[in-house]
């Protein structure tokens, strides 16, 4: 009797071993706050969103502020070259979100980056002035202002002002960036600037010509950037290193109020951002697939868990690939793709035996998959809620690190690379390796396909948390698998953005873990059943920041540990 008593006592050992694999002892950066909070990439950014709102300022003010403060001490991805998504849920319940994605200059066309062969050619989207979208961040903030703010924009802009004058401090990541990224820049501008300087930790940077910019804007507003002074500085710029936006383009360019991507997981209502962006859509669908399931027995990143999560993203990013682009220039069946019907019809395929090849659940022909470049990629995220109740969740990028790696020593920014989000030739893997097809093809003045995911999300009728992240493909998947953590393995909300994450994309048809954090014997186990493993890549660019609120009404912040990341709030 004894001996079996031991052998139950063993197996359970064991199982328990198999669905908890090791977690590393992670460091707590997180604040709980009373009224508000602010949490973002860099503690300056946090720091002057957190003083809008102690000053009387709403979520709102403080994201004009946060949003520059990161074009200033977070250049490697804040901009004003740019453009981003936001997802709003006011203090009345009310649900919106503003679009300033980039848009493809008049001039562009579908087969812009293809050489004579048909050769797609990937330097010309990734690098220089042809990779530059007609930047919206700036028309994105005075949209949002002028609907949703309540303090008077000098106001906003003055801290970020003094900010870009004074300086702000390098950190020991900063450092190491600027010393990989300075060659780059310096050869992508023909020259050199504050960015191809060699820093160290604790130098303080000055950017004079930001601080101008953004006093002009302050003073003259929106048309300065569009139409104005700035704008002129910005052709002439971008003309002289290979870049075709016009004039004509920055005035026509307009954001977008759009209706958000609105769906139930359990007793979650998860409202997030829909297209042009594919994060809202994606996230439905793998969270309706997956809903059926018993997460929370299988144990978190155990063998069943990871299988179930793998398989529902393959098939959402499958879709994603064939359906998404630009709304303004297809039809998406959006309904249909995040019904509970079709999702489970989707599944329907799915085993616990085996994995499902890519192949078998792909559309079309598809080449050079087997390929896929890593490179680090960078966009940012914030999430702010406020005293009064209202909350935000922001994700802006310039696309890659730097974006196009060009920089305006007259103006003081960078300027993205969009371009390289579209679909340069169907069935070619862009920089996060993601296969496009015609509905993300390159046409005027629409805008590329997006991964960014900025999502709030309600409990009971009441807000829950705000949550998003930076990490291009990676994105759904991490605000994914942050949102299941605290919702199905009672996490914390700073254990749930430290915690170890995994991700799939059906194509390359490779999961990628964070390297050492899941034990030996799930990753054979995966192996065994047919899934190509992949611990070489860091998932170091998804860095989650967040925001819950607790069952007593106070906020914490979840600051992700993989950066400088930093919550503030009081
Ligand atoms: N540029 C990254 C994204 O929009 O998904």
């Amino acid at each position: 009797m004894k001996w079996k008593l031991l052998l139950l006592l063993f197996l359970t050992l064991a199982c328990k071993n198999e669905s908890s694999p090791p977690v590393k002892d992670l460091p707590v950066k997180g604040l709980i706050t009373e009224n508000a909070m602010v949490v973002s990439a860099r503690k300056e950014a946090s720091k002057i969103g957190s003083d809008i709102l102690r000053n009387g300022g709403n979520a709102f003010d403080a994201m004009v502020a946060t949003g520059m403060a990161l074009a200033v001490a977070y250049p490697y991805a804040g901009n004003l070259g740019g453009g981003g998504f936001l997802v709003y849920r006011t203090q009345y319940g009310e649900l919106g979100a503003f679009d300033y994605r980039e848009k493809a200059p008049m001039s562009a066309s579908r087969d812009m980056y293809l050489d004579e062969e048909g050769n797609f050619i990937q330097d010309k989207s990734q690098i220089g002035g042809l990779a530059v979208g007609v930047p919206g961040t700036i028309a994105g903030i005075f949209a949002i202002h002028q609907k949703l703010g309540s303090l008077p924009m000098e106001e906003l802009l003055k801290p970020v002002i003094e900010l870009a004058r004074n300086g702000f401090v390098i950190t020991e990541m900063q450092a190491e960036r600027f010393e990989k990224y300075g060659p780059i820049i310096e050869e992508a501008n023909g020259e050199s600037s504050i960015f191809t300087q060699k820093y160290k930790a604790g130098d303080t940077l000055k950017n004079e010509a930001l601080a101008n910019t953004l006093t002009r804007i302050a003073e003259n507003g929106r048309s300065e950037f569009y139409d104005g002074e700035t704008a002129q500085k910005l052709i002439e710029f971008l003309n002289t290193h290979g870049g075709i936006i016009t004039s004509d383009d920055l005035k026509a360019y307009e954001s977008e109020l759009r209706e958000p991507i609105v769906f139930t997981y359990k007793e979650l209502k998860i409202i997030s951002m829909s297209p042009p962006s594919s994060g809202g859509i994606c996230l439905a669908q793998i969270m309706k697939s997956i809903e059926p399931y018993s997460l929370r027995d299988y144990g978190h990143n155990s063998v069943k868990y990871i299988q179930v999560i793998v398989e529902a993203e393959r098939r959402a990013y499958a879709d994603r690939s064939y359906f998404l682009g630009d709304p303004d220039f297809i039809d998406i069946p959006v309904d249909t793709l995040i019904s509970e019907i079709y999702s489970k019809r989707r599944m329907e395929d799915f085993t616990f035996d085996r994995a499902t090849p890519s192949t078998q659940i792909s559309y079309g022909s598809i080449s050079g998959f087997e390929e896929y470049q890593n490179e680090s990629t960078e966009t940012t995220h914030f999430s702010i809620v406020d005293q009064f109740g209202n909350a935000i969740s922001v994700t802006t990028t310039l696309n890659a690190a730097f974006g196009s790696k060009l920089y305006s020593r007259e103006l003081g920014f960078f300027l993205n690379n969009e371009m390289d989000d579209f679909s340069a030739k169907p069935g070619e893997p862009n920089m996060y390796g993601l296969i496009g097809g015609k509905n993300n093809a390159i046409a005027p003045q629409r805008r590329m396909l997006s991964a960014m995911t900025p999502t709030l999300i309600e409990k009971d009728g009441e807000l829950w948390m705000s949550v998003g992240t930076p990490g291009g493909s990676k994105i759904i998947t991490s605000v994914l698998q942050t949102i299941l953590n605290v919702y199905e393995f009672d996490m914390t909300m700073q254990e749930a953005v430290n915690a170890p994450r995994f991700h799939h994309q059906w194509l390359p048809d490779v999961v990628q873990f964070e390297p050492d954090d899941f034990s030996r014997k799930i990753l054979r186990k995966l192996k065994g059943k047919g899934y190509t493993i992949d611990e070489g890549i860091t998932l170091g660019e998804s860095k989650v920041d967040a925001i819950l609120i607790l069952p007593n009404g106070k906020l914490e912040g979840g600051a992700d540990r993989r950066g400088d990341d930093t919550a503030a709030g009081f």
